[in-house]
């Protein structure tokens, strides 16, 4: 048998047509679609990209379709089984699910409150052989006498910002189930009572991604009252991520300062101007018109939540439109596309800003393959700046933003009666497309996967190491 090898793949890749490449890390184009077309994005009639904004239920009949509020998972009416091939490993990392917006995503004027006294957000330390503690949860409130609070501008929320919401905790209880009608019911893989020696959750140092996985293992796991959730140390943590690469900072930077960059914004000028005008948002305020993230933020996260459009404070007739919230999403997903696809940099940016991540799931890989990984399953949970640089480096065909709950699954398969071993990617519960030479991730050789992860991070990732510690 002939395996590829790292060589063979790289000299496949550099030929490949239109490929540019810095040292080992080859860009592929994005696919042509309207996603990154311009004349779309600005064309009124458009609509959205396709898909929901709205729901987080999707007929089944439409199964694998954008929602933004909750995007299509693995679950066990459309999964399809490989057929002779033993399931040996699982990592799985996806956004968690739907929130309130960031605090710098809110508008400076607010014409609705929101409550979030249906829910009970928990923290405390419990020492281990020590005292013993109260269960303390968070009760949210503003107080009228402090002058500082949002509360003068009629904002009366019992909110963080951000915080997964009542609605956002019932779709991870949701999404457990689903993973559990796959890896628990038909596939017999995970075992019926949580095993901590071969199983693993992780979260991020943001409370809302521990907030999503208290529903989702119970949903999994419905007897189990306790379980620890991994969590890195915060300034090499490599989920979120949250360690410090200068030189993906920089190249990100240089790509979102060229006139391929500025002509979108250029081109929004009266959108913007439309949104300011009702937000109240300064519009000299360059958070909010470097790019859409803080608009499309506020307006999804209202409408997921079926909450009405922003309008004006001083008008309550005179509101964001539908066309223009549309308008917002177009934008979004144009943003995205650009940033972690179709910028010639952005495979290199991506490579290094997520390269951690990735160097660790080839080493739980290659691990599992050489029989050292004890693990069968790591279930991580995170952000949509954790899953978008994923996806870039793995070269998905086109990027739309990655909406609330956006899984990506590694499967790791085994031959039957063989030691060959294959790689399915799963992103919105089918196998992912790419524009590497590797095209749909659907039980690629395990060799060509590991070769092309390598050809991004180096070899136990000694690539991404000399990147983000080179001043
Ligand atoms: C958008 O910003 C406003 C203003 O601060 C805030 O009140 C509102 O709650 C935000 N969006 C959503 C979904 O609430
Ligand atoms: C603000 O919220 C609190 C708690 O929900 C409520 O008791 C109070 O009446 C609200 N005040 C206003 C002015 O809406
Ligand atoms: C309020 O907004 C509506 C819709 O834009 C507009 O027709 C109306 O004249 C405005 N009213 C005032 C008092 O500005
Ligand atoms: C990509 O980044 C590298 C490293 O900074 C730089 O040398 C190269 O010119 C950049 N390529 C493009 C197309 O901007």
């Amino acid at each position: 048998m002939m395996l590829p090898t790292l060589s063979s793949i790289l000299a496949s890749m550099s030929l490949a047509a239109a490929a540019t490449s810095f040292g080992t890390i080859v860009h592929f184009p994005p696919s042509k679609t309207k996603i990154g077309d311009l004349k779309a994005v600005f064309n009124r009639a458009s609509g959205t990209n396709g898909g929901y904004y709205t729901t987080s239920v999707v007929p089944d009949d439409d199964y694998g379709a954008y929602d933004y509020c909750n995007m299509p998972h693995a679950r066990a009416r459309e999964y399809v089984v490989p057929e002779g091939y033993d399931l040996q490993y699982v990592e799985l990392i996806h956004r968690h699910h739907k929130r309130t917006p960031y605090a710098s995503n809110t508008f400076p004027y607010e014409d609705i409150s929101l409550y979030c006294d249906d829910v009970k957000t928990f923290y405390y330390g419990n020492p281990k052989n020590g005292v013993s503690v109260t269960n303390i949860w968070w009760k949210n409130y503003q107080d009228p006498s402090n002058p500082m609070t949002y509360y003068k501008s009629g904002f009366n929320s019992t909110c963080q910002f951000p915080q997964i919401s009542y609605a956002g905790l019932e779709d991870s209880a949701q999404h457990g189930r689903d993973l559990w009608s796959v890896y628990g019911d038909k596939l017999k893989f995970l075992p019926k009572t949580f095993d901590p020696t071969t199983m693993r959750f992780r979260v991020t140092s943001n409370e809302i991604t521990s907030q999503v996985a208290g529903a989702l293992v119970r949903a999994m796991y419905p007897n189990l009252d306790e379980v620890n959730v991994w969590q890195q140390l915060g300034s090499a943590d490599s989920l979120q991520p949250g360690y410090s690469c200068p030189f993906a900072d920089s190249i990100r930077g240089d790509y979102q300062d060229t006139d391929e960059w500025y002509e979108h914004l250029d081109m929004s000028k009266d959108v913007f101007s439309q949104l300011d005008q009702i937000s109240g948002v300064d519009p000299t305020d360059d958070g909010w018109h470097s790019w859409f993230d803080h608009y499309f933020d506020n307006l999804s996260s209202r409408l997921c939540h079926q909450l009405p459009l922003p309008c004006k404070i001083s008008n309550s007739s005179d509101c964001i439109s539908e066309r223009l919230a549309e308008q917002v999403f177009r934008l979004g997903d144009y943003e995205y596309n650009y940033i972690f696809r179709q910028a010639t940099n952005s495979t290199l940016y991506s490579a290094a800003r997520y390269g951690a991540f990735i160097t660790e799931l080839m080493s739980h890989l290659t691990g599992k393959v050489a029989g050292i990984e004890s693990n069968i399953y790591r279930h991580n949970i995170a952000h949509d700046g954790s899953i978008s640089p994923l996806l870039g480096a793995l070269q998905i065909n086109t990027l739309r933003w990655p909406g609330m709950g956006s899984e990506v699954i590694f499967e790791l398969w085994r031959k039957e009666f063989s030691h060959e071993y294959a790689v399915r990617v799963l992103y919105g519960g089918m196998p992912l497309v790419t524009n590497t030479p590797m095209g749909t991730l659907d039980m690629v050789p395990f060799e060509d996967f590991i070769a092309y992860l390598e050809s991004l991070v180096g070899k136990n990732g000694e690539l991404v190491y000399q990147y983000c510690t080179s001043s």
